[in-house]
C-alpha cells in the first residue's frame, strides 16, 4: 500500500524548548505556532513485504543513518498500532533548506505521519494523527493541522496534541519574511538543546512567565494584533535563546548577520515598519509582519544583501496527496 501526503514547516510564536517526558516529546510547556504556507514536505511510504529494513530516501539518495535510525523508530511506533509487521520505502523531500533553524523535521514527520498512517492502514482523526507526529519531532504536531496552532502540553501521549486556534484564512496578510543568513547544520541539535535546557538558570523563570505570553498570544491571534502579538513573540524568542546560552553546555546561535538583521527591523520598526522577529534553534531571523510592511522590508533587505528570503503566509494542514484504495 502506498500514501503520499504533504505538510508544511511551522514557526513557533511561543516555543517549545525542553521536555517533560523526552522518550515521548511530552514538552515542559505548551507552545503556539503558525503554520506556514511555502515551506513543504512530501512523503510517499510505500510498504513492502519484501524489504528487510526499511529504506529512506531522501530526495533521491539514500538519508544518512541518524535520519535513517529516526524514520525506523517513528514507522515502528507506526507498526506497533497498526499491528503491521512489513517494512517500508519512504522517500520524502523538502522545498527548503534543512536542519538550519526552519522547523523541517516539524513538516517531514507530519507528512510522514500522515502517509504512513495511511499506507499501513491506520485511519486517525487529528488529534490522534497530531500524538502520532509528536513521536517523530515534538513540533511536527502542530504542523499536522492548519493555522494559528496551540499545541497543549498534556500528560500523557493520547492528551499532548495540537488543536487549532483559527485557520489559515482568519488572517490572510499576516507574513513570516524567512531570512536565511546561514544552511550551516546547527550547532546543538534541538534534542540537545530540550536536555540542557533545565541547566540555564533562567529556565524556571521562563516557565514562570509563559503562561500570560501564551494568554496574551491567543487573545492577539483572535483579534489580529500584530503589535500585541510581536511584543510577545520577539521577548519569548530571545528568551529561548538566553536560555540556550547559559546552559552547562551553552551555545551561541546567531550569527554576525543574524545580529545585523535584528538590529535593521528595530530601526525600521523605529521608522514605522511594523515588523518582529523571532528565531527557532538557529541562526536564521523569521521577521513575523503584515503583507503591506512585507513588501517594504523585502527591498530594503536585499539591498543590503539578504537575499536569500522566503515570503510565507498563513497555510493549511497535512494533506493526502494519494492513498491506498480502500479495502
Ligand atoms: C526551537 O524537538 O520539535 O523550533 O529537533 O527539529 O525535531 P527537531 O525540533 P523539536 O524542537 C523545536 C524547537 C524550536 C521551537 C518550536 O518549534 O517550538
Amino acid at each position: 500500500m502506498v500514501a503520499t501526503a504533504r505538510a508544511a514547516a511551522n514557526i513557533a510564536f511561543v516555543k517549545y524548548w525542553g521536555n517533560r517526558c523526552p522518550a515521548l516529546n511530552l514538552p515542559a510547556n505548551s507552545s503556539i505556532s503558525l503554520t506556514l504556507s511555502n515551506c513543504t514536505a512530501v512523503t510517499t511510504v510505500a510498504v513492502d513485504g519484501s524489504l528487510n529494513e526499511d529504506v529512506v530516501y531522501y530526495g533521491t539518495s539514500l538519508a544518512n543513518d541518524a535520519v535513517t535510525a529516526r524514520v525506523r523508530r517513528f514507522l515502528g511506533a507506526v507498526r506497533q498500532r497498526a499491528r503491521r509487521e512489513e517494512k517500508a520505502r519512504v522517500q520524502t523531500s523538502n522545498n527548503f533548506p534543512v536542519g538550519c533553524g526552519i522547523a523541517s523535521s516539524a513538516a517531514g514527520f507530519a507528512a510522514l505521519a500522515l502517509a504512513a498512517s495511511r499506507a499501513y492502514g491506520l485511519l486517525l482523526d487529528t488529534q490522534e494523527l497530531s500524538c502520532l507526529a509528536r513521536l517523530g519531532s515534538g513540533s511536527a504536531c502542530r504542523s499536522v493541522l492548519g493555522g494559528f496552532v496551540e499545541w497543549v502540553a498534556g500528560t500523557s501521549h493520547e492528551t499532548s496534541c495540537a488543536r487549532q486556534l483559527a485557520d489559515h484564512d482568519h488572517w490572510p496578510e499576516l507574513r513570516d519574511i524567512v531570512v536565511i543568513v546561514s544552511k550551516a547544520p546547527k550547532e546543538q541539535s534541538s534534542s540537545e538543546g530540550h536536555a540542557l535546557a533545565p541547566t540555564s538558570p533562567l529556565y524556571e523563570a521562563r516557565l514562570a512567565y509563559l503562561g500570560a505570553v501564551l494568554e496574551t498570544t491567543r487573545r492577539a491571534i483572535a483579534t489580529r494584533d500584530l503589535r500585541l502579538l510581536g511584543e510577545v513573540l520577539e521577548p519569548e524568542a530571545f528568551c529561548l535563546h538566553a536560555i540556550a546560552m547559559t546552559t552547562s553546555r551553552p551555545v551561541l546561535y546567531w550569527t554576525p548577520e543574524t545580529v545585523d538583521v535584528l538590529r535593521r527591523v528595530f530601526e525600521w520598526r523605529r521608522q514605522g515598519l511594523e515588523a518582529y522577529c523571532t528565531l527557532d534553534a538557529g541562526p536564521n531571523v523569521h521577521i513575523i509582519t503584515v503583507a503591506e510592511v512585507a513588501a517594504e522590508l523585502v527591498p530594503r533587505l536585499r539591498a543590503h544583501g539578504y537575499n536569500e528570503l522566503i515570503v510565507d503566509r498563513p497555510g493549511p494542514g497535512a494533506q493526502l496527496l494519494s492513498q491506498p484504495p480502500p479495502q
